[in-house]
């Protein structure tokens, strides 16, 4: 009998091992060591990206949230409550994706985009992965396109450009959802596909208001991307970054897009709560202190491209809500310094009944006014003078002292502003009929009306543009041109007006 070799046979077997570990593919394959909320801590993933796209049994998937020295930890979508511990998670090597494309259009759909109306299963023909880097300076190009929301006070005074970002901010029902929901409407036949995702709101306002979208004839341009309150927190914090890639992907084919994500205060929540539940260091406010990235890559992704790559654009409202009125708290900061501009509204002008609230004084575009109609220049420019000037004035009436002529011109002249600036829900006005009217104002054609007449004029006004010949033809002067040239023209119609009210 042949005597074994103990030192051989180790040093074979020794071999084989180092063969053996050469051979495996590393890690691409982990298991569940602990799941709850939505969430799991993964093993054995340790080539795991950020981001990446995992799959776990029963067609449940996952988004790579947190990398640690022996775990990862993972963001679960679907059926969650059937993933257990021990569970197998396989990596796929890719970035989270959604499907994106035309098939979406006049959809409403789930953050990972299932249908949640009951218009059938989606057939897109593209994914495109949740997180993309934002363009570079050299892929994009300058705001110089104005996109109209048909709101008075807004495309006369804070002008928003295709591609801009412009902040809604303002407490509590104090109209934010409708200036947005009005801009989309106002969207019909201008060729603009408009993106809506709801973060945290109820199911039966996103019913209310898809119903809306479909009688106004604004379905089928836009999609709408729900992750309501019902939902975990994991899919409020995707949903704007699914809404994004939607987005992008209309963008990139030379189109003009105009996205809402209504509202980032809750969407910042959820992300605390994952945040929170992944034991990561909380800051300000008990808010992670990546906080403030959450929100800049995602309004980065917003913007104009270069003719080069298309010339299409994605232009950004979001929304946040304040409390009482503080815009100097954590999310608030943050978002103002990251957009263009913003649209603040103001309780106490809500509720004195003048609406849309937008406060003229603290409400900025920094970039549209370079996009916006040279007509609207010519005849917006002392509107917020007057409206200013009659601020000051009202507060010296109020306490009864006499007022020269030209005081009570001044007065007078801003009261009618304020009115005119005035709007009803889904009342939206044609630019060309904002600057008639604007016109009419600087050029003392209303000094002589009382408030009723006033209010009769600019009905007319908008009306006789569509009805009447002359008012047919300075329509389409002005929507040719861009800018007032035959003030004659102009004024004639004005005069025709009037005999009406
Ligand atoms: N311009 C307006 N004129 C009259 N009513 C308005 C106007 N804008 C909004 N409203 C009314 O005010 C209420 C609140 O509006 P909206 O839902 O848009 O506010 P919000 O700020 O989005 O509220 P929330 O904080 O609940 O999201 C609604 O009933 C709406 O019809
Ligand atoms: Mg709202």
């Amino acid at each position: 009998m042949a005597k074994i070799d103990v030192d051989q046979i180790s040093a074979l077997i020794q071999k084989q091992i180092e063969n053996y570990k050469e051979d495996v593919r590393l890690e691409s394959v982990g298991r569940v060591l602990s799941v709850a909320d939505g969430i799991a801590n993964v093993y054995g993933l340790s080539q795991a990206i950020l981001g990446e796209l995992v799959e776990l049994p029963n067609n449940v998937k996952g988004l790579v949230f947190n990398l640690e020295q022996y775990s990862v930890g993972v963001i679960l979508f679907g059926r969650t409550e059937l993933i257990k511990e021990g569970d197998y998670v396989r990596s796929t090597k890719k970035i989270f994706e959604v499907p994106v494309g035309d098939a979406l259009l006049g959809r409403v759909i789930d953050p990972l985009g299932n249908p949640l109306d009951l218009k059938g299963t989606i057939v897109s023909e593209k994914m495109l992965p949740v997180e993309r880097m934002a363009k570079s300076i050299m892929d994009r190009d300058f705001i110089n396109e104005p996109l109209h929301t048909g709101i008075k006070v807004i495309d006369a005074l804070v002008p928003i450009g295709k591609g801009q970002r412009e902040l809604i901010i303002g407490d509590r029902q104090t109209g934010k959802t409708t200036i947005a929901i009005d801009t989309i409407l106002n969207q019909r036949d201008k060729n603009v596909i408009c993106v809506y995702v709801a973060i945290g709101q109820k199911d039966s306002s996103i019913a209310n208001l898809v119903k809306l979208l479909q009688i106004k004839d604004a379905l089928h341009y836009t999609v709408v991307v729900n992750a309501s309150a019902a939902k975990e927190s994991t899919l409020l914090y995707l949903a704007p970054y699914s809404g994004a890639s939607i987005a992008e992907y209309f963008m990139e084919k030379g189109k003009d897009v105009l996205i809402i994500y209504d509202d980032l205060s809750k969407h910042a929540v959820a992300y605390r709560e994952l945040s929170l539940l992944m034991k990561r260091p909380s800051g300000r406010e008990a808010y992670p202190g990546d906080v403030f990235y959450l929100h800049s890559r995602l309004l980065e992704r917003a913007g104009k491209l270069s003719k080069k790559l298309g010339g299409g654009s994605i232009t950004a409202l979001p929304i946040v809500e304040t409390q009482a009125g503080d815009i100097s708290a954590y999310i608030p900061t943050n978002i103002i310094s990251i957009t263009d501009g913003q649209l603040y509204l103001e309780n106490k002008l809500f509720y004195q009944g003048i609406r849309p609230a937008i406060s003229a004084g603290l409400s900025v575009s920094r970039v549209g006014g370079a996009a916006q109609w040279k007509a609207m220049k010519q005849v917006a420019g002392t509107l917020r003078i007057a409206l200013a000037s009659y601020r000051e004035l009202e507060s010296f009436v109020q306490f009864g002292s006499d007022l020269d002529q030209a005081s009570k011109k001044r007065l007078d002249r801003g009261r009618k502003t304020v009115e005119i600036l005035k709007q009803d829900v889904h009342e939206l006005i044609s630019m060309e009929s904002q600057i008639v009217t604007f016109y009419a104002l600087e050029n003392g054609f209303m000094d002589d009306l009382n408030l009723k007449q006033l209010n009769n004029m600019i009905d007319e006004i908008q009306q006789g543009l569509s009805l009447n010949a002359i008012g047919r033809q300075l329509k389409e002067a002005l929507s040719r041109d861009k800018e007032i040239k035959d003030r004659e023209l102009l004024e004639q119609f004005i005069h025709h007006v009037r005999r009406f009210v």
